[in-house]
């Protein structure tokens, strides 16, 4: 079986349903539950005997310690952390506790239960961290992609504690030969996403009639890549690459932020037209810029394609067809996840 940290949360929940739906082998999830994870992200899998959930902390050493050995896993993922870059701006504590000392003590379970394994369990054990593009920083217009050999730049609080443990699983493998994979990803959209990201925020706001806010001048590019093209190219990454190894995941899909809002009011025009007759782009407001808002992320995926043969199966068209769809769809799902903490973020945040 494996164990799957942060699977209440939104890439961890669609890579729990997918591995349950591709390969049938039992999932452990720890989560600890914070706003950005949510039960109802895995409600179908309720009665599904394979799955087991458990409310955690990946930093509690003891309880890892525990659910490993009762578990016995042969794949730990690690998804894990904070993840909201300006809720890092906000309040970076929480980052530096989860991302940095979490993965720490989540290391030192790992690291104590990985050594007693016998033999072949041994062999076969893989731990992947699944980290971001972002702990590269910032890219101008004519720099090429962020390949694996890029130098660490973190600019946010959030690249900052993601740069850190990265740099704690890179050291437990060089120190104590942990076979760790460590996976860098550009931005991911789709199901389950919480609607304080960019892509869930718009659809969810162009329905409610009210703003959709567009940071500086929207002419910042994010390199997109839909949900499960992700998980899946974390499944090829766990089985097939080499202890040690990091790659960088991306499908090489750059749009600016304007352009991916602009999609997604074509779509909900097309799917869900206004009342009044009106173009959902006619609520585009541009409003202050983030805080050292990086400019271009941009992955180089050369090396997962070539070493592991991994391609996405989306284009950009049709994951954004699919991630409205699915909110049109799960409009309970939304109202569950926007309640009480999530206005106070709104109101936090955008207020004013
Ligand atoms: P998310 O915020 O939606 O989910 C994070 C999950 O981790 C939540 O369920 C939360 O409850 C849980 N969690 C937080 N702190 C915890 C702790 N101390 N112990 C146990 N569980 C805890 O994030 P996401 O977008 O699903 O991202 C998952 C991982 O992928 C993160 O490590 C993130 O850095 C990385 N990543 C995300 C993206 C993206 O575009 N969202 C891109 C590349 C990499
Ligand atoms: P986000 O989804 O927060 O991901 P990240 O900051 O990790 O890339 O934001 C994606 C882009 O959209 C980023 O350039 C910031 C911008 N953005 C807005 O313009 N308005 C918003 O309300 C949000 C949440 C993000």
């Amino acid at each position: 079986m494996i164990l799957v940290t942060g699977g209440a949360g939104f890439i961890g929940s669609n890579f729990v349903h997918l591995w349950l739906a591709d390969h049938g082998e039992p999932v452990v999830t720890l989560d600890k539950l914070t706003y950005a994870g949510n039960l109802s992200n895995l409600a179908a899998l309720e009665d599904d005997g394979r799955h087991h959930f458990v409310q955690g902390d990946i930093g509690d050493r003891d309880l890892v310690e525990r659910l490993l050995h009762e578990h016995r896993p042969r794949v730990v993922f690690n998804f894990a952390a904070e993840s909201h870059v300006d809720r890092s701006i906000s309040g970076p504590g929480a980052f530096i506790q989860t991302n940095v000392v979490g993965t720490f003590n989540l290391l030192e379970a790992v690291r104590a239960y990985w050594a007693e394994l016998p033999g072949e369990d041994r062999r076969a054990f893989r731990f992947l961290h699944v980290s971001t593009d972002e702990v590269y920083g910032t890219l101008g217009p004519a720099d090429a992609p962020f390949a694996e050999t890029n130098a660490y730049e973190p600019n946010s609080p959030y690249a900052a504690s993601k740069a850190a443990s990265d740099h704690l699983v890179r050291a437990w493998r060089h120190t104590y030969g942990l076979p760790m994979l460590t996976t860098n990803c550009s931005n991911n959209y789709g199901p389950f996403h919480f609607p304080e990201k960019l892509i869930p925020l718009v659809i969810h706001n162009a329905l409610a009639g009210t703003p959709l806010p567009i940071y500086g001048d929207g002419l910042q590019v994010r390199d997109w890549l839909y949900v499960e093209d992700h998980c899946r190219a974390l499944m090829r990454v766990a089985e097939a690459g080499a202890p040690g190894e990091t790659y960088n995941i991306g499908g090489w899909n750059e749009q600016t932020n304007l352009d991916v809002v602009r999609a997604i009011c074509r779509t909900l025009d097309e799917m869900r037209p206004r009342t009044d007759g009106g173009s959902y782009a006619e609520q585009i407001t541009f409003v202050r810029d983030r805080p050292g808002h990086d400019r271009r992320y941009a992955i180089d995926a050369q090396k997962i394609e070539r070493e592991l043969g991994w391609r996405p199966r989306e284009t950009f068209a049709s994951g954004i067809r699919r991630t409205v769809r699915w909110y049109l769809d799960n409009q309970q799902w939304v109202d569950g996840v926007t309640s009480g903490a999530y206005r106070s973020w709104v109101d936090h945040h955008y207020g004013g």
